[in-house]
């Protein structure tokens, strides 16, 4: 019946309006790691989560297949999006690596630590008298592998800068193969790390640089993912 075909079609219309990013795999990554110095001990940074869980919670309200991989935090992860919990970088990077194959759409939003202490300390170190030095080595930069390994996935990264930002982040898009940085100053107000708000610039791989103004964490990652599919139609 015409009629019944056109209400299907109406239907499925209206579903991918609403539904943009059904059939597609979204991995996520949010939060701080961290990297132990002993049992009681270690060293991490002022990720919560908010804006790797504000990407996976807009990325599922679209239709979106979502797998978020997020450090410790204090959030409740959204509903409809699978959920792997890691401590350390290198839990991170196994933990991408497994989803990476099938994964249409990497976002790296994690404040992945670059170092990690060289040697981990089975006991609980105890106090010396005088000064102590704990020795440094670097970690694995995931999302640098995740670039030179690329087979069909559009790769996101995020630059956290206190200065020169269009340069280093430019400079991250280069190096690491992404095809988008999104870049926010963690020193201005009402940007970065804690804030329920950010203020960001999406530089994409052809050269063209975004500049939002302060929105909500919901509303950068709407305009981030709208930024993603932007790219996917090209
Ligand atoms: O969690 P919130 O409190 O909401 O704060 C949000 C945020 C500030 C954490 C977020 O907006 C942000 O900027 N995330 C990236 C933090 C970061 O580690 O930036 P970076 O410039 O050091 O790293 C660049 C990119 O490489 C990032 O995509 C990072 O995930 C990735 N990386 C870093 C180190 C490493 N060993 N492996 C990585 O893949």
């Amino acid at each position: 019946e015409p009629e019944t075909i056109v209400k299907h079609l109406n239907l499925y219309f209206s579903e991918r309006k609403l539904q943009p990013l059904k059939g597609k795999k979204y991995l996520i990554t949010a939060g701080p790691t961290r990297e132990a110095i002993d049992p009681v001990r270690y060293v991490t940074n002022h990720s919560s989560g908010k804006m790797g869980y504000a990407l996976a919670e807009q990325a599922a309200e679209q239709g979106a297949e979502v797998t978020l991989i997020t450090g410790p935090v204090s959030l409740t992860p959204p509903s409809k999006v699978k959920v792997i919990h890691v401590e350390s970088a290198a839990d991170m990077y196994d933990a991408v690596f497994e989803q990476y194959d099938t994964s249409d759409v990497v976002i790296m939003t994690a404040a992945v630590a670059d170092y990690k202490p060289k040697f981990y300390h089975a006991q609980k170190m105890k106090k010396q008298p005088g000064e102590n030095v704990i020795e440094f080595e670097r970690t694995k930069d995931i999302l640098k592998e995740l670039g030179e390994n690329k087979t069909h996935q559009i790769l996101v990264g995020f630059a956290a800068e206190t200065n020169n930002v269009e340069e280093y982040a430019r400079g991250k898009l280069a190096k690491k193969k992404a095809d988008m940085i999104v870049a926010n100053n963690v020193t201005v107000a009402g940007a970065g790390f804690g804030t329920d708000t950010n203020i960001v610039t999406i530089f994409n791989k052809d050269g063209r640089a975004t500049d939002l103004p302060k929105m909500s964490k919901a509303d950068i990652a709407k305009s981030i993912l709208s930024e993603v599919s932007r790219m996917q139609k090209e």
